[in-house]
C-alpha cells in the first residue's frame, strides 16, 4: 500500500538539499530545518561555501539543537564516490536508524543559455554540462541517498521542478528539456517505489538570480516583460512565500506520490 503522503516534520530527521546557498533552496533550507527534532541532521550543498554558511547559521539561530553539515560541491562534475563521501561523513555520528524520517529536496537548478534560440542549440558540449548538472548528476545523488536510507520507514523526496517542464517557454530550450525529462525520472521513481513519497513542487515565479538572469539575458522578448511586469507590480513571488506553501503541501498530503503541484494550485 501507498504511504500516506502527509508528511510530519517534527521528527528526527535527516534532510539533504542541494542548491542550498541562496534562493528557493536557501528560504527552503532554513524554514524546513526550523520543524526538526533535536538530533537532527541537515546537509546543505552548492558550491558557494560562504553562502552555505550563512545558510546554516540561520538554521542554526532558528533551531540550535540539530546538527547542520555544509559542503562545497560543484553538481556539474561530482563523481558518485564524492557524494556517496559527503552521505557518509554527515552520518559519522550518527546511525541511519536514529531517523525518523529522510528527506531529500533536489533543488540546484540552472537556467541553462537563455540567448539561444531551440534552432542553434549545436553544441553537444553545451547540451551535455547543461543535462549534467540538472538531470543526472540529480538522479545519481538521488540513488546515493536511497540507497543508504533504505531501512528507514519514512522517506520523502522532493524534485523542485517548474511549469516549464509542461509548456515550452521561448529561449528556454535547455530548461524545458530538462526540467521535463528530470520530473519524468522521478514519476518514475515515484511508480517504481510504493515505500517513498515524492514529490514535484513547482514553485511558481520566484524573485531569485535565476529569474533576474531570465529577465536580464532571455534572447525572448515577452519573457524579459514578463518578469519586468512582475517585478514593478511586486507580484513576483518572495522564496518566503514559495516555502510557506511547500510546507503547507506537505503538512495537508492532498496529492499522490509523484504528482506535479504548483505554487498556485
Ligand atoms: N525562481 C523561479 O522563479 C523558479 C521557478 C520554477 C522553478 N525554479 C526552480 O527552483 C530551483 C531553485 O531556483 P532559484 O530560482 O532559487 O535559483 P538560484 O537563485 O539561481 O539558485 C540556484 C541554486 O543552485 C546552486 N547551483 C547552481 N549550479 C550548481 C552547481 N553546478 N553545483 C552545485 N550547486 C549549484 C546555486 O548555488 P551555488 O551557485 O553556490 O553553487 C544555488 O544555491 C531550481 O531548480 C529552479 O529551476 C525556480
Amino acid at each position: 500500500m501507498s504511504p500516506s503522503t502527509k508528511i510530519d516534520l517534527n521528527q528526527v530527521a535527516y534532510f539533504l538539499i542541494t542548491g542550498a546557498s541562496r534562493g528557493i533552496g536557501q528560504r527552503m533550507a532554513i524554514e524546513t530545518s526550523r520543524k526538526f527534532e533535536p538530533g537532527s541532521v541537515v546537509v546543505l550543498l552548492a558550491r558557494s561555501a560562504t553562502g552555505l554558511e550563512s545558510t546554516r547559521a540561520e538554521i542554526l539561530d532558528v533551531n540550535p539543537h540539530i546538527t547542520v553539515v555544509t559542503s562545497s560541491v560543484d553538481l556539474n562534475n561530482a563523481s558518485k564516490q564524492l557524494l556517496e563521501d559527503i552521505i557518509e561523513k554527515s552520518l559519522a555520528k550518527t546511525p541511519v536508524s536514529n531517523f525518523q524520517l529522510a528527506t531529500v529536496i533536489h533543488n540546484v537548478g540552472t537556467v541553462g543559455n537563455v540567448e539561444r534560440k531551440a534552432i542553434d542549440m549545436d553544441d553537444r558540449q553545451e547540451w551535455e554540462n547543461y543535462f549534467a548538472t540538472n538531470l543526472f548528476m540529480v538522479g545519481v545523488l538521488n540513488s546515493c541517498f536511497l540507497r543508504k536510507f533504505q531501512k528507514c520507514t519514512n522517506k520523502l523526496v522532493v524534485n523542485v521542478t517548474s511549469k516549464a517542464c509542461l509548456a515550452p517557454f521561448k529561449s528556454m530550450g535547455f530548461y524545458c528539456a530538462g526540467k521535463a525529462a528530470r520530473e519524468m525520472y522521478f514519476k518514475v521513481l515515484a511508480t517504481e517505489e510504493s515505500d517513498l513519497v515524492v514529490l514535484n513542487y513547482s514553485p511558481g515565479p520566484v524573485d531569485t538570480d535565476m529569474t533576474i538572469d531570465i529577465q536580464g539575458r532571455s534572447n525572448a522578448e515577452e519573457l524579459r516583460d514578463y518578469f519586468k511586469g512582475l517585478r514593478e507590480t511586486t507580484t513576483i513571488l518572495t522564496t518566503y512565500q514559495t516555502t510557506e506553501k511547500f510546507l503547507s503541501v506537505l503538512d495537508a498530503g492532498q496529492f499522490e506520490s509523484g504528482d506535479h503541484v504548483d505554487y498556485y494550485d
